[in-house]
């Protein structure tokens, strides 16, 4: 499979936990751009991006991680989950226009994450990781 890294930020530790889970199940690399903001992408064929929403918009770190990594995220193929507290229609819309600000197409949306946390159970981030597998 594709080598992975997952690269996120979180300011309340919803989109640390889905990062982590995310990057255990397939096996991949993770950053948090607290801790670290230079990250060499060359051996990853898969980039996916974590970030929370506030105020209709995604983590500074990570939207300008990406501004300032565009010339090494060309080429590799490139994912965004934002953990968020809004759901169904309003919550796509608002993932639809970090996904276009952000020029990720493959940008999804996780809603009620810390609930799901709690339950340990957490059936749209499964989704998203089986879909990361059979893409290879
Ligand atoms: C100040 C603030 C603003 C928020 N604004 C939004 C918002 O505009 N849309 C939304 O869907 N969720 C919003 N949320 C909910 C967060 O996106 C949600 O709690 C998310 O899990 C945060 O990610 P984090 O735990 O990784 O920081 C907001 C939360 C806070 C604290």
């Amino acid at each position: 499979m594709t080598e992975t890294v997952v690269i996120f930020a979180s300011k309340l530790g919803s989109t640390r936990k889905t990062a982590q889970y995310i990057a255990e199940e397939l096996g991949a690399d993770i950053f948090d751009l607290k801790d670290q903001s230079i990250i060499d992408l060359s051996r990853f064929g898969r980039v996916i991006f974590g970030s929370g929403i506030y105020g209709g918009r995604p983590n500074k770190l990570v939207t300008s991680f990406v501004q300032h990594n565009k010339g090494q995220l060309e080429g590799r193929r490139v994912g965004l989950f934002l953990c968020c507290a809004f759901r169904d229609e309003e919550a796509a819309a608002q993932c639809e226009k970090v996904s276009k600000e952000m020029g990720i197409q493959d940008a999804v949306f996780f809603s009620g994450v810390r609930k799901q946390l709690r339950k340990g159970v957490m059936p749209g981030v499964d989704e998203y990781v089986s879909r990361m597998k059979n893409s290879g």
